[in-house]
């Protein structure tokens, strides 16, 4: 979708978007058009249900007397209430509703409103994933192409160049998330990483025999079952003097889980395509930061392996040794996301000695039970970046809730045979899962976000279309921007 900014103008074709704020008369520009209209918008209003509510939205098609070809009221609910998260969701129900409404552009008009927020929503919602669909009819295909925000700042096009740098990142975080198993897996990623090259971020990929060589037995371990090469792909982008401690972004990236020999259900099992969300957001943030030159030394480091059911495949029972010297006895195959971080964030602290390590993973069905698909779940012991995340969170929507770690809860993971286990009890799921990956952090300030409930949606949302979210990108990416840069 292409994002434009024009003066504040009604446009001459096309769809035209007016705000309404909820029990006012329309004001502006579409009191303008209502006059030229003989009052047709006012008595659509009137003759339906539509108060201007937040989330009301009304479409009065071909009206005389003015030049769009539509117009839509977007109810934008109080005006002195509304947050940025708001403007950028109504931004979003715009292109939603117009999307395939048969216009190919739709001048949204700013009147009051931030034009960058309205312009970044409308992009968000504008994704989709449809290279796989070569007969879809030519009449189902969404029509809508260009998206102009009609405002009167004069600086907004040059501010939206970072929201569009963001947005960037994001839709590659989805068109990772959306590409299955059999034409994304390790090795086909890590290609896709090193175009990252372009961007400007150093890309550097270990293979198995690198791997080995640095003890990381335990994310090998988990690849072993599969024909690909496992990978490890590290990316640097330095926005920020050289001498700079950088930050780190750590993700899990199985780009199937089929749960090896502890194999999971047929039913459902297409989902994990999606296994690899953590590395696809950590790659997004990545691209994210580098596209819009963040003031920031920032490492991502992702590890991708396959995790199968073979000959060679790991069994429970069998015993890893990871990078760290730990031990770990493998109860269980389908635990196998603990033991590929395990290995990539000593690793991370080993090589690079970060502020602070930040990894996300899709990693236990757990998370979805506790928290559904409206907040992921983090677990750190930093207050800081505990609440950082949760600010940025309630600003981007990508909604976080903190959740607890405790001694106790670590013990649950001990074992006579190694020095841990990789599956605790019935109980708590995702808290042991996170302990598990503490004891790998070698104390570094660290902190865990389990994205299992929140990489995909079976529903539309404000921001993107049913499937891939790319959760995640904009939650972190605005955490660099208010605590890491400058
Ligand atoms: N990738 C799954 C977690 C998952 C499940 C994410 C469903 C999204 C939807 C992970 O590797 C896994 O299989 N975890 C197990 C852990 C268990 C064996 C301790 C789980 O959650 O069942
Ligand atoms: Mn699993
Ligand atoms: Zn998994």
């Amino acid at each position: 979708m292409q994002i434009e900014f024009s003066a504040l103008d009604l446009p001459a074709s096309g769809a035209v978007v007016f705000l309404v704020e909820k029990d006012k008369e329309l004001s502006g520009l579409a009191a303008e058009a209502d006059k030229a209209a003989g009052g047709a918008l006012t008595k659509a209003m009137k003759s339906s249900r539509f108060t201007g509510d937040s989330g009301q939205s009304l479409q009065v098609v071909a009206p005389s007397g003015i030049a769009a070809e539509r117009v839509l009221l977007l109810g934008a609910g109080d005006l002195s209430k509304v947050s940025e998260l708001d403007v950028v969701e109504m931004g979003g129900s715009a292109a939603a509703a117009l999307l395939g409404s048969g216009s190919d552009t739709a001048t949204i008009i700013a009147e009051g409103l931030d034009a960058v927020a309205l312009g970044e929503g409308a992009l968000l919602r504008s994704y989709r994933f449809d290279k796989y669909r070569t007969k879809e009819p030519e009449a189902k295909k969404p029509t809508l192409k260009k998206v102009v925000v009609a405002t009167a700042d004069a600086k907004a096009s040059d501010a939206f160049a970072g929201r569009k740098a963001v947005a960037d990142g994001v839709f590659l975080t989805r068109d990772l998330v959306s590409e299955p198993g059999n034409t994304l897996h390790p090795e086909s990623f890590a290609e896709r990483i090193q175009e990252l090259s372009a961007e400007g971020i150093d890309v550097e990929v270990l293979g198995e025999a690198e791997m080995a060589k640095l003890g990381m037995g335990s994310l090998l371990a988990v690849g072993q079952g599969s024909e690909k090469e496992s990978k490890l792909a590290i990316m640097r982008w330095n926005g920020a003097d050289k001498d700079d401690q950088p930050i780190a972004f750590v993700g899990k990236g199985v780009t199937f889980d089929t749960g090896g020999i502890s194999l999971k259900p047929g039913e459902g099992m297409d989902m994990m395509k999606w296994d690899m969300g953590g590395a696809g957001t950590v790659v997004g943030l990545m691209k994210a930061l580098a596209g819009r030159k963040a003031k920031v030394n920032a490492v991502g480091i992702v590890g991708l392996v396959e995790n199968m059911p073979s000959g060679n495949a790991q069994r429970p029972g069998d015993v890893v040794t990871s990078m760290s010297g730990q031990t770990i006895e493998v109860l269980n195959t389908d635990a196998e996301g603990r033991l590929v971080l395990a290995d990539a964030l000593w690793y991370c602290q080993d090589r690079y000695k970060p502020k602070f390590m930040i990894d996300l993973a899709t990693l236990t069905g757990a998370m979805i039970i506790s928290l559904g698909h409206e907040h992921a779940g983090i677990f750190t012991d930093s207050d800081e970046i505990a609440e950082g995340l949760a600010k940025a969170g309630a600003d981007t929507g990508d909604k976080v809730w903190r959740m607890p770690l405790h001694k106790n809860y670590d013990k649950l993971i001990d074992c006579p045979t190694a020095d841990m286990k990789n599956i605790g009890g019935r109980g708590a799921g995702s808290i042991t899962a996170a302990q598990f990956l503490k004891r790998f952090t070698n104390e570094v300030p660290w902190c865990h976000i389990d994205i299992a409930g929140t990489v995909w949606s079976d529903k539309d949302l404000p921001l993107s279309e049913k499937g891939g979210t790319g959760y995640g990108v904009r939650l972190l990416d605005k955490f660099v921007a208010d605590n890491h840069e400058g």
